[in-house]
């Protein structure tokens, strides 16, 4: 894959935030370009190998889960983390059957689960990590459901994570996804490493013709507060943030490890603010002594794909867009003016006059013993499976079975 090479790099205390990198081609064989970022094919697999890539999902279409499961590269393991319904439909029972169905034709390992499983409070709590649980189960929210994904990625020794949302239209684009990921974390000097992608387009029809608009309201938003939050900080103005409610992003274990999260759609924003806060210039001393000394690279990537997923409704985008603010607004580093600004931006939006409410956090997971969590997941949990961990051989000797039982699983779809 050839990449531009960021023109500018902001740094603040221990962080890098790379500026925006465009793709250039995405697969450039093995041509060393002097003018650009060269990232050879193989390495590139290499980085999948030791990878896994989670799909938190609510609810979303069959159809679009299965096109993203087909997607995403063989060498990399997936995690899927379902907090659909079970009733008056099983969904979750759809999900796990279209899961099923991938990893038996591919071999590809997959692990699902259940965010309301039983098994998983049992779990938490056995590891005290009692910060995501609200009663007796795990909390609602995609946040909560990208932990899981960590945790058993963790278990499994993988040494990164992505995420990748289920509700994509465009299953090459989520292939893309992966392979800008993987670009990224080879560029990178430092093994704490973020990559998060923003989309070239994000296509809408108006005036009944397809639009390739290129921001969304709430990443516009967002961006500007956070630039604005990190221009304070610094004293220079800078517009270096453009993927602050990235939901396409991964990271190495090693910083995922010692990330604090938000709760819900609030997570991807709060990446940069925790970050600013933990290593930024101002920060106090932090425990976490080996990634402020190797230094904590962000690398933004521009994709080649349009993003088309689905649209959820203007009640939707503003309660994310509120969440994401609140992160912001709370920040320790946030000052007056950015917080008066603020305020009367979310007053505008929801009516209401005062504070925004502050998101929930949940600390980090260095000190978990993950494969202690599995261990006494598997035992409790209902839901958690492993598909495609040993049919690799039966994927690849079976193609005309494969074909069949393909035929089979759409026709029961349709009806
Ligand atoms: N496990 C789990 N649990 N998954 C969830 C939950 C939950 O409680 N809630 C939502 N999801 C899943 C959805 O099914 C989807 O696959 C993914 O999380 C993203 O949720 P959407 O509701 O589709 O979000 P969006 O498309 O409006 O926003 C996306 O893009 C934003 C950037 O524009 C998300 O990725 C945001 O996090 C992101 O900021």
């Amino acid at each position: 894959m050839l990449l531009e090479i960021p023109r500018h790099t902001e740094i603040f205390g221990s962080l890098k935030i790379h500026e925006l990198q465009r793709v250039i081609k995405l697969d450039s064989g093995d041509f060393e370009s002097p003018l650009a970022n060269s990232i050879p094919r193989e390495a590139i697999r290499d980085v999948l190998k030791r990878s896994a890539m989670i799909i938190p999902i609510k609810n979303e279409k069959i159809h679009l889960l299965d096109g993203v499961l087909r997607a995403i590269p063989h060498d990399t393991s997936v995690i899927v983390v379902s907090n659909s319904a079970r009733e008056p439909q099983d969904r979750y029972k759809m999900e796990r059957e279209a899961v099923e169905h991938i990893a038996n034709l591919t071999g590809q390992p997959i692990m699902m689960i259940h965010q309301k499983d039983a098994g998983l409070a049992v779990a938490f709590n056995d590891v005290r990590y009692e910060h995501i649980l609200q009663g007796d189960s795990v909390r609602d929210g995609k946040a909560e459901g990208m932990l899981i994904g960590i945790l058993l990625a963790k278990s499994m020794g993988k040494e990164f994570v992505g995420f990748v949302d289920a509700d994509n239209y465009i299953p090459g684009s989520v292939n893309e996804y992966v392979m800008d990921y993987a670009a990224g974390f080879c560029l990178s000097e430092s093994p704490y490493c973020m990559v998060r992608l923003a989309w070239r387009y994000k296509p809408k029809v108006m005036e009944e013709r397809l639009y390739f608009r290129k921001w969304g309201r709430v990443s516009e938003s967002t961006n500007k507060y956070l630039n604005m939050l990190l221009s304070a900080c610094t004293n220079f103005e800078t517009g270096v943030i453009k993927t602050g409610n990235a939901g396409e992003h991964a990271m190495t274990m090693k910083l995922a490890e010692i990330l604090e999260f938000s709760t819900g759609y609030s997570i991807e924003p709060y990446h940069f603010v925790y970050l600013m806060e933990e290593f930024g210039a101002c920060a106090a001393e932090t425990p976490f002594t080996d990634a402020a000394r190797e230094g904590i690279e962000i690398f933004q990537i521009e994709t080649l794909n349009p993003h088309i997923h689905e649209e959820k409704g203007e009640e939707h985008i503003n309660a994310m867009l509120i969440a994401s603010l609140s992160t912001i607004y709370h920040s320790k580093l946030c000052t007056d003016f950015v917080r008066d600004v603020l305020r009367r931006e979310i007053e505008e939006m929801t009516g209401k006059r005062g504070e925004p409410p502050e998101n929930l956090k949940m600390p980090p997971i260095q000190g978990i013993d993950a494969e202690r969590f599995l261990k006494v997941l598997e035992s409790a949990s209902e839901t958690f499976e492993r598909f495609g961990y040993h049919s690799h051989e039966h994927a690849t000797s079976a193609s005309t079975a494969a074909e069949e039982e393909e035929n089979g699983f759409y026709d029961a779809l349709e009806k």
